[in-house]
């Protein structure tokens, strides 16, 4: 076996040594790639891609050092039907989440694994979710056969010669991927391997270790954004008291100079990477972002939650964005950046849909197709990515790299809905607050394989992401509210920027415009009045938004914030059958935020 340095010179962490050996002797590589997370290697990955044909390096004066991947059609997105949870009861994981018995998993996963890397490279990725040194972080090692994989970990995660030597004497969660196509002596590789016919996403949150086989994409294979960051992680978080969330984490300062940070979860593709990075349209007022996807939260000396982004990248969809929607992200982008399954200018640079109000008149699509404006197909797949380093956000926050973490005044629930659920509205306290969490639904997104448009349930955003029992995680939220003093926690909130007019048109008028919501929160945690009692919690009165400027007539703002009993009713019959599956492990706490809800809405 053939290793680019001695495995015993590259870790003195005898568990690693062992894990390592062990994969390599079930996976059969060609040769193993101990990652240093350096830039060399990062570019002799790409070089190795772009000449294999599987990359196509991007013009070097238009986006310097980026490179554009196309990947198989049906692997695009996360796999849900084929992601599992297994704890050794059923019961255990829940019944919003597949189960399968660990020990034959295990067994399947020998199978499937036996072999697998034949023919190719197997890459040990050292990577660490938060700031090293932080109590907050943690640390992984991916094992995997993507050099694709390797290129996104290191802009996705902080990973090299400081995570290396935090791990000779750390513990680590082991992530185990594989594309799952072993290679022939001679065989030519695929431009994207992946195996969809045999795909599995697997979690053992009582050993607390990740198996994914069979896909190249997102978080399929990146192993520490869903699978560690999120599914591994709630399940570690239920156990010693913090959250593991969906949520991204923004700092917004008014413009007196007072500064509080919000954390904020909705559904995948609902969004976050834009509320996090969004340019002000109120003068004075000032964002800036810490993260865009996942916090982990813990309760500080202070009684406070604080908050760190374990992510230290960026995989934000691609279209729609623009440098009139969000130019911070438009600016991330500029170089060193990853895009996959956008499509390809003439002059060698990426496009997408809603990238520029006109398209180019001529494209390579993301199929690899040529593209006209005349086409009828996307040019970029609706959940193309950008991989991108956070330390490249124009309005990185200063703390990002704090390792006590930023302390959370507010934490803000949403999702797409074209009716029924208004603007915003603020929870009467915490448990209120929960109960918003547990009944966020919105409609599905490309952001994985499914019907899109489809209303669906998604309690906290965390539908996909929630290693255990979504009853209990109900009820670990519930228990958090009782560890602090209630003026310590944050207040809690439900926004929807996606109401539609009779035409189908957005009513709000979304991106920096979101700042006038922000706003209202904002002076709600400062304990500004401004609002009035609804049976859905507290609303703003009619002027305190401030929407100058706007051109949204007084009826627009009306229907905005209106809460329609006869809707409300009907959702709050929806929730309770929705509960239902929970049983014994749905929380009293909720059961009785259900039956007041109910109750408000009779009166
Ligand atoms: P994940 O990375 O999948 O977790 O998604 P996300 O929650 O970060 O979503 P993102 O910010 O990438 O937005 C997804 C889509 O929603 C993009 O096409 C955006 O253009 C669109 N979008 C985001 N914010 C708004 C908004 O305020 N109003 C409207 N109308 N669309 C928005
Ligand atoms: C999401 O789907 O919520 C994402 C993209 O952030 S992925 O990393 O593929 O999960
Ligand atoms: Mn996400």
């Amino acid at each position: 076996m053939q290793f680019n340095i001695p495995l015993n010179q590259w870790t003195k962490n005898k568990s690693l040594i062992t894990w390592i050996e062990e994969q390599i002797a079930l996976c059969q590589p060609d040769q193993v790639h101990l990652c240093d997370g350096s830039l060399k290697e990062y570019d002799y990955l790409m070089q190795g891609m772009v000449e294999s044909g599987m990359a196509i390096a991007l013009n070097e004066k238009k986006r310097p050092h980026s490179h554009l991947f196309w990947s198989d059609p049906d692997d695009t997105a996360r796999v849900e039907e084929s992601t599992f949870i297994c704890s050794r009861k059923k019961e255990d994981a829940g019944p919003t989440n597949n189960w399968e018995d660990p020990e034959k998993m295990k067994k399947k996963l020998q199978e499937l694994f036996s072999g697998c890397m034949k023919g190719r490279t197997l890459y040990v990725i050292p990577f660490s979710m938060g700031p090293i040194g932080s109590e907050i972080a943690h640390i992984g090692v991916q094992i995997t056969d993507s050099p694709y994989v390797v290129c996104n970990m290191r802009i996705m995660t902080r990973m090299g010669k400081k995570v290396l030597d935090a791990l000779q004497n750390e513990t680590f969660i082991p992530c185990m991927h594989s594309v799952g196509v072993p290679l022939q002596k001679g065989e030519k590789d695929k431009k994207w391997p992946c195996n969809t016919e045999n795909r599995y996403i697997v979690h053992f949150p009582e050993e607390r270790s990740i198996y994914s086989y069979g896909s190249g994409y997102g978080g399929n294979a990146l192993l520490g954004k869903k699978c560690f960051a999120l599914r591994i992680a709630s399940a570690m978080a239920r156990d010693e008291m913090w959250l593991a969330e969906h949520m991204l984490i923004m700092g917004i300062t008014n413009p007196e100079g007072k500064k509080k940070y919000f954390a904020a979860a909705f559904p995948s593709a609902c969004g976050k990477t834009n509320l996090a990075m969004l340019t002000p349209t109120l003068p004075g007022w000032k964002v800036e972002c810490v993260g865009d996807d996942i916090a982990w939260m813990k309760f500080s000396k202070d009684g406070k939650l604080h908050a760190i982004n374990p992510e230290f990248g960026f995989f934000g969809v691609a279209p729609g964005t623009s440098y009139k929607t969000n130019p911070n992200a438009m600016k991330s982008i500029e170089k060193n950046s990853i895009f996959t399954n956008v499509a390809l200018t003439e002059d060698q640079d990426v496009w997408w849909e809603g990238m520029t109000e006109e398209a180019p008149e001529k494209l390579t699509d993301w199929h690899g197709n040529p593209w006209t404006k005349e086409s009828d197909v996307k040019a970029a797949h609706p959940n193309s990515r950008f991989t991108a380093p956070i330390t490249q956000c124009p309005i990185v926050d200063p703390a990002l790299e704090d390792p006590a973490g930023v302390p959370i005044s507010a934490i803000i629930f949403g999702g797409r809905r074209s009716s029924v659920v208004p603007l915003v509205s603020q929870s009467m306290n915490w448990e209120h607050g929960v109960f918003y969490g547990a009944s966020v639904s919105s409609e599905m997104t490309a952001a994985a394989k499914g019907e899109i448009g489809k209303l669906r349930h998604d309690p906290f955003a965390m539908l996909p992401f929630c290693g255990y029992n979504m009853g209990d995680y109900f009820d670990h939220w519930l228990q958090i509210g009782k560890k602090t003093e209630a003026k310590n926690l944050p207040k809690i909130f439900y926004v929807n920027w996606f109401n539609k007019d009779e035409e189908g048109n957005f009513i709000w008028p979304g991106f920096g415009d979101n700042i006038r919501v922000l706003k209202w929160m904002f002076e709600r945690c400062e304990g500004l009045e401004h609002a009035i009692e609804s049976p859905i919690g507290y609303v703003p009165t009619n002027d305190a938004i401030d929407i100058t400027d706007l051109g949204l007539s007084q009826d627009d703002m009306q229907e905005l914030l209106s809460v329609d009993i006869a809707s409300w009713k009907k959702e709050a019959k929806d929730l309770e059958k929705y509960f239902e599956m929970f049983e014994d492990h749905f929380p009293k706490g909720l059961q009785e935020q259900l039956e007041n809800l109910k109750e408000r809405l009779n009166k």
